[in-house]
């Protein structure tokens, strides 16, 4: 299974979670990791799995990240199974519904994703982080859970 797991970060605490959830990920095959700002159309191409991950920004999705998805062609993941994480603050649940992790999983679903688990937060303590405790761990077995997924429909 070849899985490609894109990032962006400011103060590197998704980064540290990408990290994390591609190691979760190599079990069963090559996983590529990448910065947003180094991907092309083509690390799309014969790929199995996407898993894509921001910091949320002011409710939303980072400016940085937004250009990606005006660029890249329509369906391009046509049926490819997606799977969407963010790091935010703790947040009241009305709040906690404007993440990234929400808005990337809506994009995803644009370009033609097949979503495999919902979008998941990772937590920092404030503004340039750290992370709290567990969740590197945490994201680790957020990746099992999607490979158990992915399983359970016949994909691995
Ligand atoms: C400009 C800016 C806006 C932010 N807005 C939010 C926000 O609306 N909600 C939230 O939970 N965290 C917010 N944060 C905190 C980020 O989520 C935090 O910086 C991020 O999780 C750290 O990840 P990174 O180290 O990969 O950049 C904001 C941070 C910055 C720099």
């Amino acid at each position: 299974m070849n899985t490609l797991v894109v990032y962006f970060s400011k103060f590197g605490h998704t980064r540290m979670v990408a990290e994390s959830i591609a190691e979760g990920l190599e079990s069963v095959g090559p996983v590529r990791l990448l910065s947003s700002d180094q991907l092309a159309d083509t690390d799309l191409e014969d790929v199995d799995l996407v898993v894509m991950g921001s910091p949320t920004h002011r409710m939303n999705l980072p400016e940085a990240v937004r250009p990606i998805f005006e660029r890249l062609p329509k369906r391009i993941l046509r049926g490819v199974p997606v799977a969407a994480f963010d790091t935010s603050y703790k947040m009241s649940s009305i709040l906690a519904r404007f993440t990234a992790a929400k808005k990337l999983a809506q994009k995803l679903r644009k370009l033609g994703g097949k979503r495999v688990v919902p979008p998941e937060t990772f937590y920092v303590e404030g503004r340039e982080g750290p992370l709290y405790e567990g969740e590197i761990e945490r994201a680790r077995d957020w990746a099992r859970t999607i490979l158990d997924r992915l399983d359970g429909k016949g994909n691995k």
